[in-house]
């Protein structure tokens, strides 16, 4: 059986273009997920070297499967400056981990957790 956790990297030296960074707001009932991979340093962003997806989940502490919050998708247009990212608001205070996971098209599969 595949490790996922050897194919969902989280840290070596291309790390900071790709993990994706998880910014968690909390208040008035909601939680606001803002996910961007490369924040840090851009992804490149043409038709050879992208990245292709972001999909954020929630893990409830009181449960053990992932609820799929969404999913964006980008296509390279070529301006590294517009770095991918996506939001959330949920109409909730559930507690557990968020869990993000994005796609380069060259550097595969990366994944990011934060706990609320
Ligand atoms: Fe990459």
């Amino acid at each position: 059986m595949v490790d996922l956790n050897e194919i969902y990297k989280s840290a070596d030296w291309k790390s900071e273009k790709h993990v994706p960074a998880i910014d968690i707001e909390k208040g008035d009932n909601k939680i606001k997920i803002k996910v961007m991979v490369g924040k840090e340093i851009a992804n490149p962003n043409t038709i050879e070297h992208h990245i292709r997806w972001i999909d954020v989940y929630l893990i409830p502490k009181d449960g053990k499967l992932a609820l799929h919050v969404g999913r964006a998708e980008f296509n390279a247009h070529g301006d590294s400056a517009t770095k991918p990212s996506v939001s959330f608001v949920l109409n909730s205070e559930k507690t557990g981990t968020v869990l993000a996971t994005s796609y380069c098209n060259i550097h595969g599969l990366w994944q990011n957790t934060v706990e609320l």
